[in-house]
């Protein structure tokens, strides 16, 4: 790859100059052109296929299994039991890659397939072995356009070095990889509506069941799996299960990128082992809250995620699945956003909330016209302009919303102003009673009538 197209600089300095975890997923920050065919192979690229092959599809399964490799999506949904439930037996069976990332704070997919694109060719084609199918599909974000054609280029190097297309390595086995570019909705990362949308139709959710390993893609089986966790399994597979169970903790093993941004000194991507604790991840490599301010509160996993405050036990618990539920959020997509102490919750709130309004898809009504309401009484107690009973009423209505829709977005609309309203009440209620925000550049200020 041309120079001037590595378009991610190298990582920050750190304030340990010990970098704290070798990279693995994203080697081409260590390994320059390692998106190119023969950088990539001669830094172990392809070696997880040249294994894959050699072994029944079954046991390459096991060792996803037993690797304890979970989905990088969101739920944390283990691999390689996903996998085992594809139906064995003759007729096509799919594999897509979730590469559509658009939930706020998240930004590794995009990373890694303009950077790294072959580990997750080599993701995909593994896992297509693994389930005895043909056709791989990577459906990426539309906007991610220089993304879409480093993959596409890169599928093409590889059809020509005989790992994708027909008998690849000599194995007797074919597979084709198509990349596919999203119209850039949110829902369409949702999998169900990704599956609507990779056929050609509008991205609604489906109903389930079906599941896709029962019915996806054209009504056929189907694995459906996030573009980091399909990126890490070329390492499972050519360091095998053992070497992998080693990094991480005791359910959530090996390395993960995190997402790091909002009011923190250093964003970006940090590949760190499972399980490293938000103080290593905001404090120690991110630097903190920026401009010398305190952090009012975190989201640990996107924006679907509960916010939390920054106490001593919040910041020294481990990243992982079960670690962050046990404070009351989740693991989520990885994306840690942070919100420094100038910032008024209440606008905040309603910029997330916005967005799950504008997202929505309109099929099912309790989102499509939820979302409206939440909005406008948002705008309303952000403005100076609510009543008293307001945040009941708010309340009551995200929870009309919540398990009343075909997929989670309209779970995922009420989290952020149900969690900020159990850390900041106070804050919430300044606005009804003084008709104005507590803190942030608007504190003090008449609001109501003007905006
Ligand atoms: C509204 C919505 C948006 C989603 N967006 C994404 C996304 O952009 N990328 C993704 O991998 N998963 C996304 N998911 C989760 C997927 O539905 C699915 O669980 C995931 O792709 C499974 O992959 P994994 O098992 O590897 O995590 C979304 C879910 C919902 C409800």
């Amino acid at each position: 790859m041309a120079q001037q197209e590595q378009i991610f600089p190298p990582p920050p300095p750190l304030l340990t100059q010990k970098p704290p975890f070798e990279y693995q997923l994203l080697k081409h920050r260590a390994v320059p052109g390692i998106a190119k065919l023969d950088v990539y192979r001669a830094n172990g690229g392809y070696k997880g296929l040249e294994r894959a092959v050699k072994m029944q599809p079954d046991e390459v399964v096991n060792v996803v299994k037993a690797s304890g490799l979970r989905g990088r999506g969101g739920a944390g949904f283990p691999a390689g039991m996903k996998w085992s439930f594809i139906p064995k037996g003759p007729g096509p069976k799919y594999v897509t890659c979730n590469t559509d990332e658009s939930e706020p704070g998240t930004f590794k997919d995009h990373e890694l397939i303009e950077n790294n694109p072959h580990q997750l060719i080599e993701g995909v084609l593994i896992t297509c072995y693994a389930i005895s199918s043909e056709n791989g599909f990577i459906y990426v974000r539309g906007e991610f356009a220089r993304g879409i054609r480093v993959l596409k280029r890169a599928v093409e190097e590889a059809r020509a070095a005989g790992l994708v297309g027909q008998n690849i390595l000599g194995s007797g086995w074919n597979c084709e990889v198509v990349i596919h570019s999203g119209a850039g909705a949110y829902i369409c990362g949702e999998e169900s509506a990704l599956l609507e949308s990779l056929e050609g139709k509008r991205g609604y959710p489906r109903l389930r069941p079906p599941f896709p390993a029962v019915a996806g893609l054209y009504a056929r089986p189907t694995v459906i799996n996030n573009c980091e966790t399909l990126s890490n399994v070329p390492h499972v597979l050519r360091e095998g299960a053992e070497w992998y169970s080693k990094f991480g903790t005791e359910k959530t093993k090996g390395f993960r990128v995190y997402c790091l941004s909002g009011h923190v000194e250093r964003p970006g991507n940090y590949e760190l082992e499972c399980g490293t604790t938000f103080r290593t991840l905001i404090n120690d490599l991110g630097g903190g809250a920026w401009k010398g301010r305190n952090i009012k509160a975190f989201i640990p996993g996107g924006s679907s995620t509960p916010m939390l405050a920054p106490t001593d036990e919040v910041m020294d618990t481990p990243m992982d699945f079960e670690g962050i539920a046990a404070r009351g959020s989740m693991q989520g997509s990885a994306g840690v956003v942070v919100i420094d102490d100038q910032t008024c919750i209440v606008g905040a709130v309603l910029r997330l909330v916005e967005f799950y309004k504008e997202e929505s898809c309109g099929k099912c009504t309790p989102c499509r016209e939820g979302t409206q309401w939440l909005v406008q009484m948002l705008h309303r107690l952000e403005n100076g302009e609510s009543r008293e009973g307001d945040l009941e009423l708010i309340t009551d209505v995200g929870g009309n919303i919540a398990g009343k829709s075909f997929c989670l977005l309209g779970d995922s609309a009420p989290v952020p102003y149900n969690s900020a309203l159990k850390l900041f009440r106070e804050e919430f209620e300044y606005h009804i009673t003084h008709k104005t925000c507590m803190v942030g550049p608007r504190a003090g200020k008449q609001l109501a009538g003007v905006h």
